[in-house]
């Protein structure tokens, strides 16, 4: 019968080539998006301390970054915007001269190839830090849902006039795929893909980005509108609506904590899953290998090979441009 199984095992083990031959999971620069954050100015890199490496960036410096991301391979961007002045409605998302408009136009000029997402969601245009509209309600403040979604679509039209290639809702709210399709629709986009976060976790993890962003609630968190970290057969309900109302990638974020429900959501739906791994997934293997603790390379090659075997598609990593790198043969 079957002989040394084991043995055969080990030799397919042995050398690199045998190694690949039979390799289930490939890790390639054309699955990876980078997430940036611009903000207004000239020469602007100003250095998002928890997060080494990554800066806000003026328009003209961020697009000399898109270039070097389109050298190295790396398909898509995911742009993040920092606007000059914040306000109650946060305004400033849904002005066609924004900064995040303005960069998508930018981007599209100096790099036409490079796929351009967006990320739709109010919190860092608002002077609050929420998602969305605050309303007083019996006698406290909340969210008011209906209002936002109005935003968002409105939002989200003003980045496809700029030249988005992706819109991506990241906010939570109730409905906001759907009103975001029928607003591009009803603007004359009618085949531009929605990338939904869908399955968003109240996350620690998400710490480091609300410093990058400028984005942390000043009261309240947004625990009204963020799942459950317990929670998995909720995050499959959440992946069914946005899938109903219209959503072409959905996400699961963060990544690493949520393993279990990127493979459940791909065996689920089938539908081209993107994974979110955060600013804290980054921040905390970057703080690490400072110490000398971890290889960086190595560790990180093996945390995104994860999350692909667990079954994304679409890995949205701080790490994109390093990984391209490494996976292009250089180390420097
Ligand atoms: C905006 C948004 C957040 C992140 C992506 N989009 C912050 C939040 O929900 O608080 C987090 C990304 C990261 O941590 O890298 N709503």
């Amino acid at each position: 019968m079957g002989g040394f199984p084991i043995r055969r095992m080990r030799r397919l083990r042995s050398g690199e080539r045998m190694r690949s031959l039979v390799r289930e999971t490939e890790l390639s620069a054309s699955c990876l998006v980078m997430p940036l954050f611009v903000r207004p100015g000239k020469k602007v890199r100003k250095l998002i301390e928890p997060m080494p490496g990554n800066f806000q960036l003026s328009v003209d410096e961020l697009v000399k970054e898109v270039a070097k991301l389109d050298a190295a391979g790396v398909p898509a961007v995911l742009l993040f915007g920092i606007p000059a002045e914040k306000d109650s409605a946060g305004t400033a998302a849904y002005d066609e001269a924004g900064i995040v408009q303005q960069a998508i136009r930018a981007i599209k000029k100096s790099s036409p190839e490079m796929l351009v997402i967006t990320d739709v969601c109010l919190c860092e245009y608002t002077d609050h830090g929420h998602c969305g509209v605050i309303v007083e309600r019996r006698g406290g403040k909340v969210v008011d849902n209906d209002r936002t979604l109005e935003l968002l679509a409105k939002m989200a039209v003003s980045h496809a006039n700029a030249g988005a290639d992706i819109v991506a809702p990241s906010d939570m709210m109730d409905g906001r795929v759907g009103a975001v399709r029928r607003a591009l629709d009803g603007a004359g986009f009618a085949e531009l893909p929605i990338m939904s976060y869908s399955a968003k976790y109240a996350s620690g993890f998400y710490g480091p980005f609300r410093v990058a962003a400028e984005s942390a609630p000043q009261f309240g968190d947004r625990r009204s509108y963020q799942m459950d970290p317990a929670n998995a057969d909720e995050a499959m309900r959440e992946i069914a609506l946005d899938i109903d109302e219209g959503a072409d990638i959905v996400m699961v974020k963060p990544a690493l904590a949520y393993l279990d429900v990127i493979r459940r959501a791909k065996e689920t739906f089938r539908m081209p899953l993107a994974a979110y791994s955060v600013s804290g997934e980054f921040s905390m293997v970057k703080a690490a290998a400072a110490n000398g603790w971890l290889d960086e390379k190595r560790v990180v090659t093996e945390i995104l090979t994860g999350i692909r075997r667990a079954g994304a598609d679409i890995l949205i990593t701080y790490w994109a441009a390093d990984m391209a790198r490494w996976l292009n043969g250089n180390d420097q």
